[in-house]
């Protein structure tokens, strides 16, 4: 199938590992011209220079920025910087890392708004100051996405992820809202909810949850195993390909729907 995303301009945040690189790749590799920002100057060029090396991209199709996509000047200049190197903005992936994790007793009201500028807030600015890109390609190309990371947990929330069930339930909220305002535009508006996929930030969780509850790595990654249908943990790479899909042109009558990816971790019917 062509996905018809050769030459188009994609930006994704969160992009120097897991999720976001495995995006900013498969994107790349269909023949996007690709932005990929994060925080820290060493790990995007680091990540750049992984796309290059292995020719899923020529030097001039990638471009590192450096965005903490929590400072809304940081965001509008990576955007700014992004359109006057490829002249459009087609694509939009949202994404930043994930929230400190805990009971209710472990936050301060100060982690609170630190989660939900993480993952709600950022997603909200990404989206405002890309928008008027998107729609002038949506208007000149007839080709404009927006794709949000959020996860299972908006579906169905995980026991001390109390920060991210909760701002991904709102980025849901906002993303379904986005969709009808701007679909008559020509503007497509989906969410994809990643389930246990093989990245840093599941270390992260892993090394958690054996702290909590005494179990080994192992123990730890086959209980996630087994709730999943497929009874295995994702590779971000299966995350890209759904991706880079809703982001093809071939997606373009799909909007406004909230896609898991996650082995048939969550079970609700609809
Ligand atoms: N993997 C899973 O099983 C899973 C499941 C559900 C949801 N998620 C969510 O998916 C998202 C991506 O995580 P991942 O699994 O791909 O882990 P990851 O490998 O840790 O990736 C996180 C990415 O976000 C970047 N980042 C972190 N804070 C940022 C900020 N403020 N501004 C810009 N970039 C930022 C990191 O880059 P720098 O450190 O270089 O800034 C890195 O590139 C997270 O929100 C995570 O909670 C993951």
């Amino acid at each position: 199938m062509n996905l018809g995303l050769k030459g188009k301009a994609a930006f994704v945040a969160g992009a120097s590992s897991g999720l976001g690189l495995a995006t900013a790749i498969a994107l790349a590799r269909e023949g996007c011209n690709v932005t990929i920002c994060s925080r820290d100057q060493e790990r995007i060029n680091h990540a750049a220079g992984q796309i290059i090396k292995h020719d899923w991209a020529d030097a001039e199709k990638i471009l590192p920025a450096v965005c903490d996509v929590t400072q809304t000047a940081q965001i509008r200049r990576a955007i700014q910087q992004s359109v006057q190197k490829f002249g459009h903005l087609h694509i939009l992936f949202t994404n930043a890392g994930g929230p400190k994790t805990g009971l209710i007793d472990d936050f301060t009201e100060k982690d609170w708004k630190d989660g939900m500028e993480l993952n709600l807030l950022s997603t909200i600015n990404l989206c405002r100051y890309a928008l008027p890109h998107l729609r002038r390609a949506a208007h000149e190309d007839q080709h404009a996405r927006i794709l949000m990371l959020t996860s299972i947990a908006a579906k169905q929330p995980i026991g001390s992820l109390y920060l991210s069930n909760t701002s991904r339930a709102g980025v849901q909220g906002f993303a379904k809202t986005l969709s009808e305002e701007v679909g008559r535009e020509g503007i497509t508006v989906n969410t994809l909810l990643p389930g246990f996929t093989r990245t840093e930030r599941l270390q992260h969780l892993v090394d958690y949850l054996m702290d909590q509850e005494g179990k080994t790595k192992e123990e730890v990654e086959a209980g996630w195993a087994q709730q999943a249908s497929l009874q295995r943990l994702g590779e971000p790479w299966e995350f890209a390909a759904a991706a880079t899909f809703l982001a093809s042109k071939q997606a373009g009558f799909i909007t406004g729907i909230a896609l898991p990816v996650d082995g048939g971790y969550s079970k609700h019917v609809l």
